[in-house]
């Protein structure tokens, strides 16, 4: 049907005869000749018709906007000061002798090019908003992704193996979708949170290295980056410790960056406990591009009258910290309120924070209402911990550690982005040493901060029981431009660990007998030592395509409220279907 695609017409073609299929992108009737930019998934190219070939001419007079055409014709080159040096094809033209219209298309609900159509329309009309080259060169990059990512597997040796989509809860940390039984009566299966128990069950059958482009369903608050159905890169492997398996990890990405992008990389990335990274940025994925960091200053503070940070720096759950600003003392009263505001959104109570106007003159350098509040011997050692020099300007957080933490961090991206300070391009980083638990104070209990299969440090059960606060875990997060764009750990390998977890997190014997049964029994049967890590493709994907949201690298999102547009799901359904199903609403909506 056809030669070439639109994109491919360039001088290399001169003189030859070229047959392309595509969509009629613009029309334009030139005082007796026709231009017809013609567009397919590889670019644009121009299209003339004259009168001289009658059949084609008449037809392309019928042509409109989005008309399907099929065009035979001969690529000669663009008179001088026509060339178009945006366009790969701009330099050549297809003179026209068959034009053959093989579907029309009504106006369309919003013009291609049109930059400002809202994303609810977009959503709505996804199979028009797909055909704009912007969108088709993300899921060529999407595509591209998967396949460099695949072929490093593939080389090294990983099988890849399907896991079932109906299966029971695996917890991940949100809530599941779930799917009701018609052969079994008042039962549910439960789509995937990912296949975390599968995976391991294929390490405990032996396939010793497993990957699967997978998707996983998570019914949680959605985000930019967060879609109720994503697709992870998951992988497992068996007989491979983290330093091994972190150390593979990165060179697959290092890998996928040079393939798809000519982007090297650093060899190896930055390993940065966890401790470090909330004491530094505030975060547990921090963006190291921005040369921002936080100070700690509790122990300064615990002593100085001014309550507001005497408070939470004699709080063992407190803190004070300090965020130096370069330069920042050009920040106006109206910008210093928003970012307080800003702040606010974290829980922060107020945004405290001294003008340094001369480092060297004492208190009398130092401009803020804060200040006559502080001893000199204090705000000396502010100054010095802080790095701080004339023009700068220091903010202060002082809260409980999770609000400290999440302001702070919050605000070192936000004033990063605004200032301009974001250096380099990629600035991958693995996040190591994480708690292996998390006390959870609404709920008084202990939660797993990786998921309840992950080893802790420590091989003995009774040290881990002792000390669960102070117990780490074996997991490891790779972190992207601060985004989190993987997750994993060594597993519990040990039925007896594997129950005093259990145990340790509140989940009884029974309960845990009724939901992980089949994994308790499976580790008696010789389990390998084994561990993995699964990477969130679309955020991978949406990073390298300098997308602000996942949603722009997927064919078919969700919108905030997880629902398709496109195809207005979720939907009722019929009262027969909800017979054999056995359900009955409590309500009808
Ligand atoms: P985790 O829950 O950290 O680990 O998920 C792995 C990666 O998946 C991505 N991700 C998401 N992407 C889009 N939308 C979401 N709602 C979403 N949730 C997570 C993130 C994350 O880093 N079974 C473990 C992995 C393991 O231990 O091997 C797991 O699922 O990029
Ligand atoms: P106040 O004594 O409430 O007037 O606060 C004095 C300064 O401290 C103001 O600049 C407030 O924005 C700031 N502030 C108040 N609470 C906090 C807090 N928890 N953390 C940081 N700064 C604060």
């Amino acid at each position: 049907m056809r030669s070439h695609y639109c994109g491919q017409v360039t001088e290399t073609l001169l003189d030859q005869d070229v047959t392309l299929c595509g969509w009629a992108h613009r029309r334009r009737d030139h005082g007796g000749v026709i231009f017809i930019d013609l567009r397919d998934r590889d670019g644009l190219v121009q299209v003339v018709i004259d009168p001289d070939t009658p059949n084609a001419f008449t037809s392309a007079e019928r042509v409109r906007n989005e008309y399907v055409l099929r065009v035979t014709g001969r690529v000669r080159r663009r008179p001088e000061g026509t060339e178009n040096p945006n366009l790969a094809t701009g330099a050549v033209e297809v003179l026209t002798r068959e034009l053959e219209i093989l579907n029309r298309s009504e106006p369309l609900p919003f013009q291609l090019d049109d930059d400002d159509t809202s994303e609810e329309v977009r959503l709505r009309y996804r199979y028009l908003d797909l055909r704009r080259p912007v969108m088709q060169d993300r899921l060529r990059l999407r595509t591209r992704v998967i396949s460099a990512l695949r072929r490093f597997l593939d080389q090294q040796g990983f099988m890849d193996i399907e896991t079932p989509m109906l299966t029971k809860a695996t917890p991940e940390g949100a809530r599941d979708y779930l799917v009701p039984s018609r052969t079994h009566p008042g039962s549910f299966f439960a789509l995937p949170q990912s296949p975390q128990l599968f995976k391991q069950l294929l390490m405990m059958a032996g396939m010793d290295r497993y990957y699967q482009v997978v998707r996983c369903f998570r019914d949680e608050d959605l985000r930019a980056d967060r879609q109720p159905e994503f697709t992870q890169l998951d992988i497992e492997t068996s007989f491979m410790d983290e330093s091994a398996i972190t150390e593979l990890m990165e060179e697959m990405i290092r890998q996928l960056f040079k393939d798809v992008m000519d982007v090297d990389l650093p060899n190896p990335f930055p390993r940065m406990p966890y401790e470090t990274a909330m004491q530094r940025y505030g975060s547990d994925k921090p963006d190291l591009r921005i040369p921002l960091e936080l100070t700690e200053l509790s122990d300064l503070m615990a002593g100085v009258e001014f309550k507001v940070f005497a408070g939470p720096a004699n709080d063992p759950k407190g803190r004070v910290a300090a965020l130096r600003i370069p330069e920042g003392s050009k920040l106006t009263r109206r910008e210093i309120d928003l970012y307080t505001e800003f702040v606010g959104r974290y829980g922060a109570k107020g945004l405290a924070y001294i003008k340094v106007n001369d480092v060297t003159t004492g208190r009398e350098g130092l401009q803020a209402p804060i200040v006559k509040f502080l001893p000199d011997e204090i705000l000396a050692k502010i100054l010095t911990r802080t790095g701080a020099e004339n023009g700068d300007l220091i903010f202060f957080g002082a809260d409980s550690t999770k609000v400290v933490n999440d302001a702070l961090g919050a605000l070192r991206l936000k004033i990063g982005h605004d200032l301009n300070l974001v250096k380099g391009e990629w600035a991958p980083l693995w996040v190591v040493n994480f708690p292996m638990f998390e006390w959870d104070e609404h709920d008084q209990r202990w939660n797993a901060l990786h998921h309840p299969f992950t080893a802790p440090r420590t091989d003995d059960p009774a040290e881990m029981q002792a000390n669960p606060e102070r117990c780490l875990s074996r997991a490891y997060d790779m972190v992207l431009n601060g985004s989190e764009i993987g997750g994993g750990s060594v597993r519990i390998h040990r039925q007896e660990m594997q129950s005093k977890v259990f145990e340790l997190l509140g989940i009884s014997a029974e309960e845990a007998r009724t939901k992980f049964g089949f994994l308790l029994d499976a580790l008696k049967f010789g389990c390998p030592p084994h561990g993995g890590i699964a990477f969130g493709l679309d955020r991978l994907a949406m990073l390298m395509a300098g997308a602000s949201s996942i949603r722009d690298v997927m064919a078919f999102p969700k919108t905030q409220s997880a629902a398709c547009l496109l195809t207005q799901a979720p939907a009722p359904v019929t009262e027969a279907q909800l017979r054999d199903l056995n359900i009955r609403l409590r309500r009808t909506p």
